[in-house]
């Protein structure tokens, strides 16, 4: 049996189209500030496609794109100017930062109502308790995957392999408030197999090509491949080996075309959601 292959690109698409609708009846457009240090090729790549569909969505994009020596301090003043600009509702500054930074420090300044990855100790916290506010882009795209493909969570295993504050911690987080039984795997776990073999669902978010191969996914799991690295011949593969994997698993996503369009949809749906709760906030201080 192969898999069913999740088009995350697909999913994506319909969102970014049901937003753009959504948008066109704005009356001024949300604003998406994006801050980048440096010359990192990945991540100039990264925020080169978030502006592209931020500006096909409607919405007013502005990177700003700062020199790897700028100081900090600097970096601090953007953020405050832009919390206290009406005109952006969203602001996310691209990791990594270079060496010299204090990346918490720099997270932590942004406004929590703008903070569109999601990453301020505020709205990590609200999601830790169940009231989720703004939420990080990559594991709410899984859910919604999950969510279109009609995966059942609630008394599932889930098993994630990784435990950043970018995919995999939110991630058990947000299965876990569906009802699943959750596993966090992470890069010193012994016999990783024993683990995700007994995954009903199987997130995979490390950054090591082939870390998971077939004979380490149980028959008939849904695997989501998270993982994105750049292989020496260029081409770009996941964490999950897709051809074993998809023999045994019932649903897998691809990389590329699977996880990393739906983060970039996130991105721009937490972007209308912050333009949104100012928009009711100010619609209920006037009355
Ligand atoms: N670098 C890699 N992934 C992300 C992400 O989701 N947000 C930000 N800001 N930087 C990243």
């Amino acid at each position: 049996m192969s898999a069913k292959i999740i088009d995350g690109k697909h999913i994506a698409q319909q969102m970014r189209e049901a937003l753009r609708r959504k948008i066109q009846a704005f009356s001024t457009p949300p604003g998406l500030a994006v801050i980048i240090v440096g010359e990192n090729p990945a991540s100039k790549v990264y925020v080169r496609n978030k502006e592209k569909a931020s500006i096909e969505a409607g919405i007013r994009s502005e990177v700003i794109a700062l020199p790897d020596q700028v100081s900090q301090e600097e970096v601090l003043e953007r953020i405050h100017a832009l919390n206290r600009d009406p005109a952006i509702h969203g602001i996310l500054v691209q990791l990594p930062l270079p060496a010299h930074f204090d990346a918490r420090r720099v997270l932590d300044s942004i406004s929590p109502e703008k903070d569109v990855d999601g990453f301020h100790p505020c709205n990590v916290g609200a999601l830790f308790l169940g009231n989720p506010g703004l939420q990080p882009c990559t594991p709410h795209g899984v859910m919604k995957m999950l969510e279109y493909e009609n995966v059942p969570i609630r008394g599932r295993h889930a098993v994630i392999v990784g435990a950043s504050n970018i995919v995999g911690k939110p991630m058990a987080v947000m299965l876990l408030a569906k009802g699943a039984t959750v596993t966090i795997c992470n890069s010193k776990t012994p016999d990783l197999g024993r683990h995700t073999r007994d995954a009903d669902i199987l997130v995979v978010a490390v950054g090591r090509p082939n870390l998971v191969m077939g004979d380490m996914v149980k028959a008939g799991a849904v695997v989501i491949d998270v993982g994105m690295n750049r292989l020496e011949d260029g081409r770009l593969a996941g964490d999950v080996d897709f051809e074993s994997a998809k023999l045994k698993a019932s649903l897998i996503t691809p990389v590329p075309g699977g996880v990393g369009p739906m983060t970039i949809a996130m991105l721009l749906e937490n972007t209308v959601e912050a333009a949104e709760r100012v928009r009711r906030k100010g619609s209920k201080e006037t009355v």
